[in-house]
């Protein structure tokens, strides 16, 4: 089964990213949205910059030069991500560890909780995993193949050497996939990540872009006790650099099983050959 981006409206996402706007920026913003209402629910669960992004990408041309013309700077700096490279943290690098999938599983795609067409669900607590790929300059990255796996409910990865091999979710991917298109955005439906031995709770990363390795990393719990004990959490000394791995997986608003959501947003050191 495939997750898609649009289907986020009913789960009504929330993007916890601010970006500062001035008041002006935002009712420009409204306006446009209302021109929109079709995509209203997509729109007010993505971040006020990929809200400007789908926007301008759906204007005709005309309609956007008349509104580049009236936005003025402010909104059109904004918009620039690249106005805010200096503020960008760089995602740091983790070890990929000894369990990228030997085996791929039958499906690969971005929903991790249902292999195929299978009627029974992995075990776990639901959570929905998304977030931006960004260049060095703060761009979105198109066309970067994001990878994710991590352990099922019962720590048992997918891999001919995992422990607690007898025990493994059958019904957990274990391994996903999805490739960005132009807002860099990317999406899984997966289980909040548990702890092993040894390990705190934590989801692998590995992004690619035309078959090369970009950046592989890995994303924590934020205020897991688990992390201060964990060697690898620690090895990244630097507060900000260990935020930048270490998120919040919060309810999702109105959601009904008590799904969770995290929002993990990776800012690559390198900007990808176009
Ligand atoms: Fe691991």
């Amino acid at each position: 089964m495939v997750v898609s981006l649009a289907t986020r409206a009913e789960r009504k996402l929330d993007v916890d990213e601010k970006p500062r706007m001035c008041g002006e920026d935002k009712a420009r913003l409204l306006r446009l949205k209302r021109r929109f209402s079709f995509h209203r629910p997509f729109l007010d669960n993505l971040s006020a910059c990929a809200q400007f992004q789908f926007i301008m990408q759906n204007l005709s041309s005309l309609d956007r030069r008349r509104f580049l013309t009236r936005a003025g700077m402010s909104l059109a700096l904004f918009a620039v991500p690249g106005a805010f490279a200096e503020q960008l943290i760089r995602t740091p690098a983790q070890t990929e560890g000894p369990f990228y999938p030997d085996h791929l599983p039958l499906d690969t795609d971005n929903d991790l909780i249902v292999i195929n067409d299978a009627i029974t669900p992995a075990v776990g607590e639901i959570t929905y995993m998304s977030g931006r790929i960004l260049d060095a300059n703060g761009d979105p990255v198109r066309n970067a193949l994001v990878e994710i796996w991590q352990c099922d409910n019962g720590g048992a990865y997918l891999h001919s050497h995992t422990g607690n091999a007898e025990k493994r979710d059958r019904n957990f991917q274990g391994f996903g996939r999805f490739l960005t298109g132009s807002t860099g955005e990317y999406l899984f439906r997966t289980i909040k990540p548990v702890s092993y031995p040894g390990r705190t709770p934590h989801i692998h990363y590995k992004v690619k872009a035309k078959g090369k390795d970009l950046l592989t990393t890995q994303c924590y719990i934020k205020g897991h006790p688990g992390n201060e004990k964990d060697g690898i959490w620690r090895s990244v000394r630097d507060e900000k650099l260990r935020d930048a791995i270490t998120v919040d997986f919060a309810p999702l608003k109105g959601a009904k099983a008590g799904e969770l959501a995290a929002r993990f947003d990776i800012v690559l050191g390198v900007t990808p050959e176009s």
